[in-house]
């Protein structure tokens, strides 16, 4: 059989050269991150943008995330406010989003930002993020590296599920430590969390010292992560179900009392959220590539990251 994974690349000296080559030749790469895997391009060329957006089949008016290395290349691009400041100072470089004004002179692709006057950036804290930033030069448009609508990669395997040979390079970062999407919050007018995340609303209103709201107005759509049907298995998910009710369907769980067996899927045996985020998607992808039909999905409380595990699985069940 052929080895699907040729294009996942150890990230050393000569491979990271290799990624940097595409990065400058507008392709675009595997990218691991923190939160999960990016697929990468330069986020000041149209041409390298355009490829992302066909490779997701993602809808143009749905604006990408660009990643930086640090503060000094981003106030290029972005307005900086004392908001993003106190927060920068706090979790970054890690899981976090900041929506900012563009500024007018910036070289961010105006396809990568949907031609909004806002820009989406992050400064991821994986190591091989960090080592192509400081190589390339260039700021790094990167949604996650899935289909559009479809569950996020958080392995260098899932990646090249998603695309199989349609991208030449996957730099092989291990598995996503927190294994959700980074925390968006939109700071250019007052606060609001777009998508939760890791880092909880309430530890972001501690640090802004007001209460920080995640913003529900699905009416007047402001990212499209908050699209109704997003981060889908392909298989119908019911959440806060305390049984399997059909055949062929899988029971996903959390905690010791969790019970065992083929058809239940334990999210962390320790009861530790953050575990339970780590091994979502994760899980979500095997029980479907394993053949069942649905997935029911014991109530998670909706704490902390629990919130963020919430919010995905809600946008998984709807149809
Ligand atoms: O953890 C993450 O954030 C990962 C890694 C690879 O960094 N990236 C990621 O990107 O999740 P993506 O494209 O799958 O999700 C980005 C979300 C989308 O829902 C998009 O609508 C929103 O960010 N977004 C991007 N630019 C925006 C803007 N200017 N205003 C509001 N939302 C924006
Ligand atoms: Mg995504």
């Amino acid at each position: 059989m052929k080895n699907i994974y040729l294009n996942i690349y150890k990230p050393n000296k000569a491979n990271l050269k290799k990624a940097k080559k595409n990065i400058e030749n507008n392709n675009v790469i595997g990218l691991p991150t923190e939160t999960v895997y990016g697929l990468a391009g330069n986020a000041y060329s149209n041409k390298s943008v355009k490829k992302i957006f066909s490779l997701k089949k993602r809808p143009l008016y749905n604006p990408l995330i660009v990643h930086f290395k640090n503060l000094k290349n981003a106030k290029e691009d972005v307005i900086f406010n004392n908001s993003f400041l106190k927060l920068y100072n706090v979790f970054c470089p890690g899981p976090i989003t900041f929506v900012l004004k563009k500024k007018n002179n910036s070289k961010i692709s105006d396809i990568a930002t949907s031609k909004k006057k806002t820009v989406a950036i992050r400064f991821p804290k994986h190591k091989v993020a960090r080592k192509l930033l400081s190589l390339v030069k260039v700021p790094l448009a990167a949604p996650s590296a899935n289909m559009a609508s479809k569950l996020s990669s958080t392995s260098p395997y899932d990646v090249v599920e998603e695309f199989k040979n349609k991208i030449k390079i996957v730099l092989d970062g291990g598995k996503s430590k927190v294994g959700l999407e980074s925390t968006i919050i939109d700071l250019t007018e007052r606060p609001k969390i777009l998508r939760p995340g890791s880092i909880s609303p309430k530890r972001i209103s501690k640090i802004l010292k007001k209460k920080v709201k995640i913003y529900k107005n699905i009416k007047q759509i402001k990212s499209p992560g908050q699209l109704k049907v997003h981060y889908s298995p392909g298989i119908p998910v019911k959440m806060s179900q305390k049984r399997i009710s059909k055949k062929n369907e899988a029971l996903v769980g959390f905690g010791k009392k969790f019970k065992k067996g083929k058809k239940y899927f334990n999210l962390s045996k320790k009861g530790n959220l953050h575990e339970a985020a780590n091994n979502l998607y994760t899980t979500l992808r095997k029980i479907k590539n394993s053949g069942f039909k649905s997935i029911v999905v014991n109530k998670i409380p909706n704490v902390g990251i629990g919130i963020a595990i919430n919010d995905r699985l809600k946008k998984a069940s709807n149809k």
